[in-house]
């Protein structure tokens, strides 16, 4: 390890991510997932169906008065798991956990929803770009020049589409961030892109190059909020990670037969990683970061043995088609063919361990996490100090995943902590309501007991090298986790996103984005509206505030949408004053426990953004906007520095529209002009120096 010392000036807080998305935006970043048939074809209960089953013996239990436990009953009753034991209501204070600590104290004006191709911040903040696509990471990279791209360059530079931000401070004035690069958009980053067998293989490579995230050591500009690059010296812990990083695998999967390629005989090792969305930290200062949309990446399913199939096409993986299409990154790399190297794709949909204070250390693939669309993992700590990890599948009807481990955390013994993810208990979530199956009826209209709520349970898929699911081993669980998950009974979600921890109430908040396909039949109350096109929030109560409990509650605090729009609901907060808010990506905590959410697809008609909610107190519920990104853009981040006076987002695909290209671009954002648009991150602070938000 380079150097332990800033690690220990670590924040606990982590920070880590759709609708009316563009053409290219839903081409090159999921592969257009939205235009396939859902992935999850599971007869896996609809959580709907399964109120309607267990009405009757809820109206026995009922009897007895004990709504939440009955629904609990009946849940684990068809999990074959101890009953869940009843959790409160969640109203503010009754969880112990909060009370009426929410501080509120924001008294910003809110941000209108608007169309400008800037960065809209509120009256009193300013902002700037930090570091956007092409610029120097490594210290011998060359300046970026737009029109004459090399792989060897972007190897260097500062990759594409930033996602997940965190920071990393060094001292009050020097820090670190992290960001991952998401995905390459091709028809935006080189003149005439014809895709395909037209694209040239130095595109290609560039895409390839292009991926992965980056650390790059920023400074404070004077005595603001404002931060920058650092652009010369040494720059010791700069690096670019790429879809070409040697990487190794860890867990209980890890050398076993479904990760071996002929490449890899060992099942052990791996280059790059794809798709890097959201992601978390560690209490140990490392980073997480979650292998998304994989999928899109691999070609010629069709050719891959039969039985191989039905798990690919469950990882929306295309079986059939005979001709290769996307970014054709098999014409580079074989080992993108799947009628070749059939297993390369089961490397591929992990959470990935960056040490970002360690330059020359190989990122693991922690494989007792098992694989998924992983939007990212946050942790928090269990009562007795296990180390727990939140995760989303981010896919129309995946699910909720936590990963408990086995051993606890102790604070400074790195080289124990660095094992934790490697052994523990990943569980999948199934999400009961507490109202009669007909009270949601799709309209968005809260059920007669005032809150789409509910229990839940944590379901067990293995442990260690002990599989919890029958007909699957350890190591296929963890490989094919969402056919594991579709055996137990978890919930079908509207597109798991972003999921994390409040450190103030402990309240785990997960983001809905939104999700098209769910038909009236389907609705639950946990998913109460058909053709979810803004998503919603939930928090999860865990029993006994404890991160590492088995039970827990849950409500909706957030359907988002249209404040004017009956089926949208505020934790009951007085509509007239909140902003609208569309398709819920990120959420991120301040230190006073406030809730920032920012948004993916705005189907609204507004430029995406940044929202602020308090979630206890007498403003719970009060959500505001922030501040807007620019045309085509995505909100990503976002992550309030633990001094609150910094809050770093990052600006993904700006000028990403229908027909936008370099000939025509949508967006000039960052650079203005007749630039280029540019992914970047930037920070917006307040000018007198006051807290993000008061
Ligand atoms: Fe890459 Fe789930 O957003
Ligand atoms: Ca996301
Ligand atoms: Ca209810």
């Amino acid at each position: 390890m380079a150097n332990p010392s800033p690690r220990r000036m670590l924040p606990l807080l982590t920070s880590p991510h759709k609708g009316g998305r563009s053409a290219l935006t839903c081409e090159f970043r999921c592969g257009n997932a939205c235009a396939h048939e859902v992935a999850n074809a599971s007869e896996n209960a609809y959580f709907g169906d399964v109120v309607t089953s267990v009405l009757s013996r809820r109206g026995m239990l009922r009897a007895g008065a004990l709504g939440a436990l009955a629904a609990g009953v009946g849940a684990a009753g068809l999990a074959g798991a101890a009953p869940a034991a009843a959790e409160p209501k969640p109203e503010a204070g009754a969880f112990g956990h909060g009370g009426d600590r929410g501080r509120g104290g924001l008294r910003f004006a809110a941000v209108a929803p608007n169309r400008e191709d800037r960065l809209v911040v509120p009256e009193g903040y300013q902002s700037a770009p930090v570091v956007r696509w092409g610029d120097p990471v490594l210290p011998d990279a060359p300046a970026f020049d737009f029109e004459n791209q090399t792989a060897e360059a972007q190897a260097k530079q500062f990759g594409y589409n930033c996602d997940f931000v965190t920071f990393f401070p060094m001292g009050s004035n020097r820090g670190l961030l992290w960001v991952n690069h998401e995905y390459s958009d091709e028809a935006l980053m080189f003149r005439g892109y014809a895709g395909g067998n037209a694209a040239t293989e130095e595109q290609i490579k560039i895409g390839l190059a292009a991926h992965g995230g980056s650390v790059v050591e920023i400074e404070r500009v004077g005595g603001s909020g404002q931060w920058r690059l650092v652009t010369r010296g040494r720059r010791r812990y700069n690096r670019r990670v790429t879809a070409q990083t040697p990487m190794r695998f860890t867990g209980p999967a890890a050398g076993g037969d479904l990760l071996k390629t002929a490449a890899d005989p060992s099942g052990t090792t791996v280059l790059g990683m794809l798709n890097n969305c959201a992601g978390g930290t560690t209490p140990w200062g490392t980073v997480l970061s979650g292998e998304e949309n994989f999928n899109q990446y691999f070609v010629l399913g069709s050719g891959a043995p039969e039985a191989d199939k039905a798990a690919l096409r469950r990882y929306g993986i295309d079986t059939t088609s005979t001709t290769p299409s996307g970014r054709r990154f098999d014409r580079v790399e074989e080992r993108f063919d799947l009628s070749k190297h059939p297993h390369e794709a089961n490397r591929f949909g992990w959470i990935v361990e960056i040490d970002p204070f360690d330059p020359d250390s190989t990122p693991i693939k922690r494989t007792a996490l098992g694989r998924l669309a992983h939007e990212g993992a946050t942790t928090t700590l269990a009562k007795d100090g296990r180390v727990v990890a939140y995760m989303g599948d981010d896919s129309r009807f995946e699910y909720v995943y936590k990963f408990v481990s086995k051993k606890r955390y102790i604070p400074g013994y790195d080289r124990h902590n660095r094992t934790l993810l490697d052994e523990g208990t990943l569980y999948v979530a199934k999400f009961t309501g507490d109202s009669p199956a007909a009270e949601i009826d799709g309209s968005g209209k809260l059920p007669s007991d005032g809150q789409f709520d509910g229990s839940g349970q944590w379901i067990p898929l293995v442990t260690g090298n002990v599989s919890h699911v029958p007909g699957m081993t350890a190591a296929e669980v963890l490989v094919f986790t969402r056919l594991a998950a579709d055996k137990v009974g978890a919930t079908k979600m509207d597109r798991p996103e972003d999921i994390e921890r409040n450190p103030v109430t402990g309240g785990v908040y997960l983001a809905l984005t939104n999700n098209s396909n769910r038909t009236a039949a389907q609705v639950d109350e946990a998913n109460p509206r058909p053709s979810n096109r803004h998503g919603h929030v939930l928090e999860i109560v865990e029993r006994r505030n404890d991160a590492g409990a088995t039970t827990f509650a849950w409500w909706l605090p957030l359907v988002c949408g249209d404040p004017n729009d009956p089926a949208t609901y505020f934790a009951g907060f007085d509509k007239t004053k909140v902003s609208p808010i569309s398709c819920p990506d990120n959420v991120a905590f301040d230190r006073d426990g406030n809730l920032w959410i920012s948004t993916d697809g705005n189907a609204l008609g507004s430029n995406d953004g940044l929202f602020v909610m308090p979630v206890t107190g007498r403003e719970r519920g009060y959500l505001r906007q922030f501040l807007t990104v620019p045309i085509g853009a995505e909100t990503c981040g976002p992550m309030i520095t633990q001094d609150q006076r910094s809050v770093f987002v990052a600006v993904q695909h700006p000028g990403e529209v229908n027909g936008a290209s370099p000939e025509a671009p949508a967006s000039h954002w960052p650079d203005g002009g007749t630039s280029q648009p540019r992914p970047s991150v930037a920070v917006a602070w307040h000018t007198q120096g006051r807290k993000i938000g008061s």
